[in-house]
């Protein structure tokens, strides 16, 4: 066996593990620690295991990487899960979540699925055909000057200590922007700059499984995409996301640089 998935497959993966999230949300949450401040709950496994049960039914041969179980990378037939991104969001009752799934076919991004399941928002790309939500073509803003844009950035889970932290850009493009958000997925926030809502996103050090679905979803809607070195390959450590429209692209990789 060895059949390649369709977009169809992809939603409904991420609409029925979307569908967990929002039955088990705001009720009682099993937490464990990971790190310091890096929590995962009882429902990030329970999102994954069906996921991870499905593929294994429908696609035997494929590979999968995933944020709580890994696995392994670059199969001929390769998925990305994030089970549950935004995580910390969830465990507070912060209703800003979603389930990010992806497929590569001999180390290309082919498919990409997110579900928002609290604004039942399903971002879908496809490599060549486009990207959409809930069915709407998306395209990227026209915004040319970083004036009169509106930006996103995260941070990670080891940001009380790092060196190499973001909070010096953050500073930096919340002074010349109309502002700098920080919403908590990755995923969604690569959603949002498909959908022209943001005008840009950086992150610094992020997963495959955070940027696998999104970062094809904004290609697909006009987003340049890119490492904050401006090279293609955002899933590749040493890794780290710029993702914006092709006016803002090289403005803000020019400041990432310096
Ligand atoms: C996190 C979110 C967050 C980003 C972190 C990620 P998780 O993923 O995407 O926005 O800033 O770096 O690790 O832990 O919620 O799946
Ligand atoms: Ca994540
Ligand atoms: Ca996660």
């Amino acid at each position: 066996m060895n059949f390649s998935p369709n977009l169809p497959d992809l939603e409904r993966l991420a609409r029925q593990a979307g569908q967990i999230l929002r039955d088990n949300y705001e009720k009682d949450l099993q937490v464990e620690y990971k790190g310091v401040i890096d929590l995962v709950t009882h429902v990030d496994h329970l999102s994954e295991d069906f996921l991870l049960g499905e593929i294994a039914r429908q696609f035997p041969d494929h590979q999968v990487m995933s944020e709580e179980s890994g696995g392994a990378d670059y199969g001929e037939h390769q998925w990305y899960i994030d089970p549950l991104d935004g995580t910390v969001n969830y465990a507070h009752g912060v209703p800003l979540f979603c389930v990010s799934i992806a497929y590569a076919r001999r180390g290309q991004l082919v498919l990409g699925a997110i579900y928002d399941p609290m604004r039942d928002e399903l971002f879908l790309g496809e490599r060549g055909q486009g990207a959409w939500c809930n069915g709407r073509r998306l395209q990227v803003s026209q915004a040319t000057s970083l004036e009169k844009s509106l930006l996103v950035t995260g941070f990670p889970y080891d940001t009380w200590y790092a060196k190499r932290n973001n909070f010096d850009y953050f500073v930096k493009f919340a002074r010349m922007t109309q502002g700098v958000r920080r919403l908590g997925s990755a995923a969604i926030d690569l959603c949002y700059v498909a959908a022209g809502r943001f005008d840009g996103y950086w992150e610094l050090s992020l997963k495959p499984w955070d940027v696998a679905a999104g970062g094809l979803i904004a290609l697909e809607a006009g987003a340049l995409v890119t490492n904050v070195d401006g090279h293609p390959g955002f899933i590749q450590p040493p890794q780290s996301i710029l993702a914006a429209n092709p006016n803002l692209h090289p403005l803000m990789l020019e400041h990432l640089k310096q």
